[in-house]
């Protein structure tokens, strides 16, 4: 017959595996519980102390209960100082709402002169928006250097002259002053390699500091990590998908943070709004388009010759396409630029000329001299079934838009992993009729 185990005043003792027999130890704990539940616990603390790491000798626990104050410490008067933060920052947020905003939406400080000497000079401004109940609200807090640029800082309307490791100060040297309305930043919300820039009055912007541009960067470094371009191209595809294009795109407008490339000078991108379909001026390099892009997205512009040119506002939502690949052209430019080593590359781009000039047709960069370059940067960056349409935007995106209904985005056709398909796909080109 079997034995009945009385189990209502001893907890069951659980083995390693529910199938494992007891063994001597549980059996024993098991008999000792049977004498005392108290003496039980206390043998299986004394017993768990056996195992559990112990300092070797007395001065170690000394050290220890010591750190173990010092770090409460530390804890408690880290809340401190929070809370005083707090109070003061609740304080300071108060004025800044209460001082009216100028056109621009913005509260500047006088410049600092505190107790921290690396801020003294420095000028805050605030972004102030007016949510649905018309409370207001700050949106961006950020302050102008007080340090120039070691060498000039300059694109052809701008040019930085006050700069650090997190703000950049801008000034208008060529052009119109900013619109207002430049400070509506709605579309880029989310993205994270876009560096906007905030007008904090007509002829001064503000912009986080994006790292090196990478035309500079270049210079010194022959090459750069392709995976750095991912998160970037990502963020193209946002915009794409709520119809802004940078239009723009160019090594010069692109820096390097270490980790990103990140898309600078967006201020006069194109935003086709279906409901108000107006679009506004911009500005586009000529070495990173073709004449055909040109002649739809600027039908105006063989009358001029200059670098840079702009549009008027023009009723356009039919361009979508254009703009698209217009600007996945300029982004293939850059990147292949800046991911190839310098002799590859001056043998693709400058053995020909590149870039739209007045009296030439030019359809793109690809052609049939420099194709066999262009087919091993594709075949090391690009999904395989996505090479012939990257092969089609570099030698005629305007041909390509034209034709493909519904074309993938560039962020779903690039490979940033590495090519592991390398032997896989070269009979792919010498089917291909590229
Ligand atoms: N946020 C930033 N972070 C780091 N460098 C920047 C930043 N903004 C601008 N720069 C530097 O300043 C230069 C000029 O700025 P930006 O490109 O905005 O001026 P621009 O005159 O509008 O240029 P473009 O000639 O392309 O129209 C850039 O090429 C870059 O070197
Ligand atoms: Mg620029």
């Amino acid at each position: 017959m079997q034995k009945t185990v009385n189990t209502t005043n001893s907890p069951a003792i659980h083995h390693h595996t529910p199938t494992s027999k007891p063994n001597k130890l549980s059996r024993f704990l098991k008999a000792l519980r049977k004498v005392s539940n108290d003496i039980c616990t206390r043998f299986v603390d004394l017993f768990r102390c056996c195992f559990s790491k112990t300092p070797k000798n007395p001065q170690g626990q000394a050290k220890i209960d010591e750190n173990d104050r010092a770090e409460k410490l530390e804890k408690i008067l880290q809340k401190i100082s929070a809370r005083k933060i707090q109070q003061y920052y609740r304080a300071h947020v108060k004025r800044v709402k209460e001082a009216p905003p100028n056109d621009y939406g913005i509260v500047s400080s006088q410049p600092y002169d505190g107790t921290k000497p690396e801020h003294i000079g420095r000028t805050y401004h605030f972004q102030i928006k007016k949510d649905g109940q018309n409370q207001k609200k700050i949106l961006r807090v950020m302050y102008s250097p007080t340090k120039g640029p070691d060498s000039p800082m300059e694109g052809g309307f701008k040019s930085i002259d006050r700069i650090d490791k997190k703000f950049v100060r801008l000034k208008i040297v060529k052009g119109d002053s900013f619109r207002k309305e430049i400070n509506n930043n709605d579309d880029l919300e989310g993205t994270s390699t876009v560096i906007l820039g905030i007008a904090v009055d007509s002829d001064t912007m503000i912009a986080r500091f994006g790292g090196d541009s990478l035309s500079d960067y270049l210079q010194n470094i022959s090459s750069i990590n392709p995976a750095h371009f991912e998160n970037a191209v990502k963020d193209l595809q946002t915009l794409h998908k709520r119809n802004t294009y940078l239009i723009d795109i160019k090594l010069a407008n692109l820096t390097y943070d270490g980790k990103n490339v990140n898309f600078i000078d967006v201020d006069n991108r194109v935003r086709i709004d279906p409901k108000k379909p107006n679009i506004t001026k911009f500005n586009i390099t000529l070495y990173y388009t073709t004449t055909k892009l040109l002649r739809v997205l600027i039908p105006d512009f063989f009358g001029d010759g200059s670098g840079s040119f702009s549009l008027g506002p023009k009723t356009d939502a039919e361009k979508k396409s254009y703009f698209k690949v217009s600007d996945e052209y300029a982004f293939l430019l850059a990147m292949i630029i800046a991911t190839s080593k310098k002799d590859d590359l001056k043998r693709a781009f400058y053995g020909r000329n590149v870039g739209v000039k007045k009296n030439r047709e030019f359809h793109g960069v690809m052609n049939n001299d420099n194709q066999s370059y262009f087919r091993n940067w594709i075949q090391a960056h690009v999904k395989p079934k996505f090479h012939s349409n990257i092969a089609s935007i570099l030698r005629d995106p305007y041909e390509y838009a034209q034709k493909s209904s519904n074309p993938p985005y560039l962020s779903d056709m690039l490979l940033f992993k590495g090519s592991m398909l390398k032997g896989v796909c070269r009979n792919f080109w010498v089917n291909s009729s590229m």
